[in-house]
């Protein structure tokens, strides 16, 4: 009775996050990459629909809170940043792999994330993170190595090179507000609001 009791005192949160959203066809593009390139059977590719670029991960917050946070995010809009990918890289850089991802060269984007870092901050949403900024996205996430275990298994065959139409410089199309919703099959990632970035479209 008392654990229900306290349960419903408890608002109802949502896992946030804000990401940069890539054009369609550069999503399109790593999932035809990863088709031949994130074979190894410990890694589980991220879908089409899930693959961007993290600005701020803000972990739980009040569901209420969530129309102030989408507002913010679009007062935090700017022109479409500029972004090339690069080769696939592990994280954690050595020992055993955990993730693999596209580092994301784009000065645009930095200062995007520096705007909205310092405007969440302000607003009291968001505690900035301790390393600095590393714009990514990740494409594939390594698998434990057993049932329960927290260490990940063995990846044997590591992602190649990406093909050349991939390491072309494209412009973002959108920032977006999404809600992390944790499923034993992996996270979805459900966008809760959106805005498209002036520029967005022109290559
Ligand atoms: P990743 O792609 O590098 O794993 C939703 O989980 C998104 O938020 C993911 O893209 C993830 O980044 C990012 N993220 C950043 N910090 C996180 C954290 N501490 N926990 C979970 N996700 C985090």
């Amino acid at each position: 009775m008392a654990v229900v009791a306290k349960e419903r005192l408890k608002s109802p949160r949502a896992r946030l996050f804000v990401a940069l959203d890539l054009p369609d066809e550069v999503r399109e593009g790593i999932v035809a990459w990863g088709k031949e390139a994130l074979v190894d059977p410990a890694l589980r590719s991220v879908a089409a629909e899930s693959l961007h670029i993290t600005l701020a991960f803000l972990g739980y917050k009040p569901e209420k809170e969530v129309e102030q946070i989408a507002a913010l995010v679009q007062d935090c809009a700017a022109p479409a940043p500029w972004v090339e990918l690069r080769d696939p890289v592990q994280r954690p850089p050595r020992g055993r792999a955990r993730v693999f991802a596209l580092p994301a060269l784009s000065p645009g984007t930095e200062v995007l994330q520096a705007g909205l870092e310092q405007r969440l901050v302000a607003e009291g949403f968001y505690e900035p993170e301790k390393r600095p900024f590393w714009p990514h996205v990740t494409v594939a996430r390594v698998r434990p190595e057993a049932r329960g275990s927290k260490r990940p298994a063995v990846v044997s065959d590591p992602p190649a090179m990406l093909p050349e139409g991939l390491s072309e410089a494209f412009l973002a199309v959108r920032m977006a507000l999404y809600r992390s919703v944790l499923k034993p099959t992996g996270a979805e990632y459900v966008p809760l609001a959106q805005v498209e970035l002036p520029g967005a479209g022109r290559q």
